[in-house]
């Protein structure tokens, strides 16, 4: 019996194309990266993500974002919250990451990713090309903020396993880039955001 929803990948063969992400990235001249973003809900991931998109843009880079709620209301739309299911949200999104790197662009990924585990899967399925940004900004302020609402929701008991109330969030140790955006107004997080991506990148 064939089981095709389930694909370990046994009897596969990959194909080398003969156009590579390197002639891509020629193509395009830029050398592509994943910029993973992580933080707690409404830390400022994807405001901080979409301003510094907007700035690599008009240096001419080609670039993709991929966020949060937007993946889960379509590719991801079959996952939840529980940890098993943010496992496979960031396993799904490292490889879609990869691939759009593959393609030859700058990708900025905009995910929670509580998991230091998950996100060392991603750098794994990623490579040399991710960058870990985190936006540290504190529970309290997050909690103060509380734009979507949904802190007052997780902590009315409304919602389960909402990340920093009743599920964890694992600090990155080592982070490339940390950038609290309490401290800071939105156009100072990005301009510094991406001064320290030109160091990474021109390495
Ligand atoms: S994860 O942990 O990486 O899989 O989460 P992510 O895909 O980034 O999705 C986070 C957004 O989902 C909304 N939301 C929740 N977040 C955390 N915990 C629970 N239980 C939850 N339920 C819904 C919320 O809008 C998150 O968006 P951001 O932009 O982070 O606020």
């Amino acid at each position: 019996v064939v089981n095709h929803s389930l694909n370990r990948g046994e009897n596969l063969t990959w194909h080398g194309m003969d156009i590579t992400r390197a002639f891509r990235e020629n193509h395009m001249d830029q050398k592509a990266y994943t910029l993973w973003f992580t933080g707690l809900s409404g830390s400022g991931k994807s405001t901080l993500a979409n301003e510094v998109e907007k700035r690599l843009a008009t240096m001419g880079k080609y670039t993709m974002l991929l966020d949060g709620d937007n993946v889960r209301m379509g590719l991801n739309k079959n996952l939840g919250f529980k940890q098993e299911d943010r496992i496979e949200n960031i396993r799904r999104i490292a490889e879609v990451s990869k691939l759009m790197n593959d393609a030859g662009l700058i990708v900025l990924s905009s995910f929670i990713s509580p998991y230091i585990s998950d996100r060392e899967n991603a750098k794994e399925i990623i490579g040399d090309s991710f960058i870990e940004i985190y936006v540290s900004t504190p529970l309290e302020e997050c909690e103060r903020r509380d734009v979507k609402g949904l802190y007052a929701s997780a902590r009315a008991g409304k919602i389960s396993n909402f990340t920093g109330i009743s599920s964890p969030y694992e600090e990155p140790q080592n982070p490339d880039i940390e950038i609290d955006t309490s401290k800071y107004s939105v156009d100072e997080c990005a301009d510094f955001v991406v001064e320290k991506l030109m160091e990474i990148m021109e390495k």
